[in-house]
């Protein structure tokens, strides 16, 4: 059994992408592995999440609002389109130079990746996509990608370095609906490897709703959990203080290392 090295986690807007991304952050980081964690939904939180320190949050630019590189690298300035500009830009640099780290997590922020609309042909979106293809494909660490939508920021072959998307449920139909969207999305880039997680779960009759419903197979669950939405509200660090979230994570993982 090979061991994961790419996991990206999507779902609709609050149904828990970021909670699950920084635990499993951590659960990685605790079996000793090297984890970058990548924030790309721009909404943003995942530094928070993981626990990371108001003042080195405050030094962290997303790479999609760093101007001044943005030009160097692509030759135009951001917000142009139309004009020329550089569709390879050099970035193998700019996960070292610009991600902060912090018990044994490595955090890089992207911001926000649809700028301009999807399918913007403009000089930000060629270096984040560059940028999401060299971490993909030439990176070693444990990479956790927090997304905000499905797939479709991701090229064919971009994509096949993912070696599970998952897709968060809760028990409700719209996270059941962007499920469906997700698998179908990956499905016309050759994606299978699609799972879901469920989240906010009240007990034995919402998972067996979120098993039965799911169009994807399920690896484990979040049960619905103060502890969480406390530490949210706190902007703390969830692995520390919701222990019992940890653990189910810890399962998740497990499910997911088993695949
Ligand atoms: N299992 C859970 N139990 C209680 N609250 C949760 C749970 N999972 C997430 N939350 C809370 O729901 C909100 C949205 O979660 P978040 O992970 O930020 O979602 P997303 O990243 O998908 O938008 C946050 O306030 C978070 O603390
Ligand atoms: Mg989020």
């Amino acid at each position: 059994m090979a061991l994961l090295t790419k996991i990206a986690i999507s779902g609709k807007g609050g149904v828990g992408k970021t909670t699950l991304s920084a635990l499993l952050a951590h659960i990685y980081a605790e079996q000793g592995r090297d984890v970058i964690a990548i924030d790309a939904d721009p909404a943003g939180g995942l530094a928070e999440a993981l626990g990371f320190p108001p003042d080195m949050i405050a030094q962290v630019t997303p790479v999609a609002e760093m101007d001044e590189l943005i030009y160097e690298r692509t030759g135009a300035k951001p917000g142009t389109s139309g004009g020329f500009f550089t569709i390879n830009p050099r970035v193998d640099d700019i996960p070292d130079r610009f991600s902060i780290s912090h018990q044994g997590i490595r955090f890089l922020r992207l911001g926000d990746i649809e700028i301009g609309g999807s399918g913007c042909i403009c000089p930000e979106s060629a270096l984040l996509k560059a940028l999401i293809t060299h971490l993909l494909l030439y990176r070693n660490e444990m990479m956790i990608l927090d997304m905000e939508a499905g797939v479709e920021h991701l090229g064919r072959a971009t994509a096949r370095a993912v070696d599970a998307f998952l897709v968060i449920l809760e028990p409700g139909r719209r996270s059941l609906d962007t499920a469906r969207r997700v698998r179908q999305l990956a499905g016309d880039i050759g994606i299978n490897q699609v799972y879901a997680v469920g989240n906010k779960v009240r007990g034995e009759s919402d998972w067996a709703f979120l098993q039965a419903e799911s169009p994807v197979p399920t690896l484990g669950y979040l049960s619905a959990n103060p502890e969480l939405t406390e530490a949210d509200m706190r902007g703390e660090g969830i692995f520390d203080a919701a222990p019992q979230a940890a653990e189910e994570a810890r399962k998740i993982m497990e499910a997911l290392e088993a695949l």
